[in-house]
């Protein structure tokens, strides 16, 4: 007789296309967020002027960094640079001077670009279309989708984080959130949820659950106003939702700053494109291989060569920073280095100038630039 073998359940037996909420569904929740918006909402800077300037800044910023980090952040860029003009008439390194330390330097880089179309090609007034948003460097479909619906109140949706984090919750959807298919569904789910006016308000209170109720770790799902809708919390699958990522590896380097002084200064590069903190000044700083500590020296003076021209002699350590960019665990060793020569640069046509140590403080340093700068203005002789 033949053996019945028993299969394994699949997790999520049914496999049929998840379907997007109907109008009575769509209803209540909409007039469950409204009103716990109106009780809830956090007084964040951005949220008391409606100017479309104002709320792109507020969108870049928060983009990869956390609502407490940005506040003063954004009142700090918005006293510099009141305007899209302020913006566009600025010098790209004064604008980098005020992101020091937001990291992800790009998205300066591209709104100080898109400051200067706006300007030049709109007349210094923003598009009230996606399409030609969309068309200005850093604007993606969430950026044009909050500036459109929260200055202009169109009725655009927008998908991030804690969106995306609500939606696959609200819709039990338990598969990855960053493939096409996912982005399809989620992107629908944002659009059909949509009011026909204050869409702005609605787009910030869906934010503001996700951020505040609908969190990654353990969702307060009892205080969730919309928790009756929820068909997670129905199936008691909340936590598994959204699908963990796949974590990259890390990947462990070595590298090396150098302070290199001669008369009374000190010598900086301008990171040049294509490198991490394109556009931001650092000391010079190379990866190390070597393991040993001899080969390591000539390693470093060799790689200082290439990068500046410079001849040196390492001198004393000065610090040892451990930091993680990316997928990358950084062990960083700065030492002190004496200037023996000047050869022509041969890596690249960077930026590069001996400048006093008080005049660090006006220059948009690296994140670890800015940790050694500090270190030599607490009383570190240099
Ligand atoms: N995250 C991204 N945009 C936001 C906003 N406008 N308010 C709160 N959190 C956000």
């Amino acid at each position: 007789m033949a053996k019945k073998h028993k299969r394994a359940m699949p997790k999520h037996p049914d496999k049929s296309p998840v379907e997007l909420p109907d109008a009575s569904w769509r209803r209540r929740f909409r007039g469950r967020l409204r009103r716990w918006y109106a009780r809830n909402r956090r007084d964040l800077p951005w949220r008391r002027r409606g100017d479309p300037y104002a709320i792109w800044v507020s969108e870049i910023m928060l983009q990869q960094t956390q609502v407490a980090t940005v506040e003063a952040y954004f009142s700090r860029f918005l006293q510099a640079f009141p305007n899209v003009a302020a913006l566009a008439a600025a010098e790209e390194h004064e604008v980098l001077r005020l992101w020091e330390g937001l990291g992800y330097y790009r998205r300066a880089r591209q709104m100080h670009r898109a400051a200067g179309l706006i300007v030049r090609e709109h007349d210094g007034r923003f598009p009230r279309d996606r399409q030609t948003l969309n068309r200005l460097p850093g604007i993606g479909r969430y950026t044009a989708g909050a500036i459109l619906s929260i200055a202009f109140d169109r009725r655009e949706p927008i998908l991030e984080a804690n969106t995306v984090r609500l939606f696959s919750r609200l819709l039990a959807f338990a598969d990855a959130t960053t493939t096409a298919a996912a982005g399809r569904l989620l992107w629908a789910m944002a659009e059909a949820v949509l009011p026909r006016r204050e869409v702005g308000t609605f787009n910030q209170a869906l934010m503001e659950l996700g951020s505040q109720v609908c969190t990654p770790r353990a969702p307060d799902c009892r205080a969730c106003p919309v928790g009756p809708l929820c068909r997670a919390a129905a199936e008691g699958i909340q936590a598994e939702i959204p699908a963990a990522k796949i974590k990259p590896e890390f990947e462990f380097r070595r590298e090396v700053a150098v302070v290199v002084r001669r008369r009374g200064h000190v010598f900086l590069r301008q990171c040049p494109p294509g490198e991490r903190w394109a556009g931001l000044w650092d000391f010079p700083r190379v990866c190390i291989e070597a393991e040993s500590p001899s080969a390591a020296g000539e390693e470093l003076i060799e790689k200082v060569r290439l990068q500046t021209g410079l001849v040196i002699e390492p001198g004393a350590h000065l610090t040892t920073i451990k930091h993680g960019v990316t997928r990358f665990r950084i062990t960083l060793d700065c030492y002190r280095a004496r200037y023996v020569s000047a050869l022509a640069q041969e890596d690249g046509t960077g930026q590069q100038r001996w400048v006093k140590p008080a005049e660090l403080a006006d220059y948009p340093l690296c994140t670890t630039g800015r940790k050694i700068a500090k270190l030599l203005a607490g009383g570190v002789n240099t």
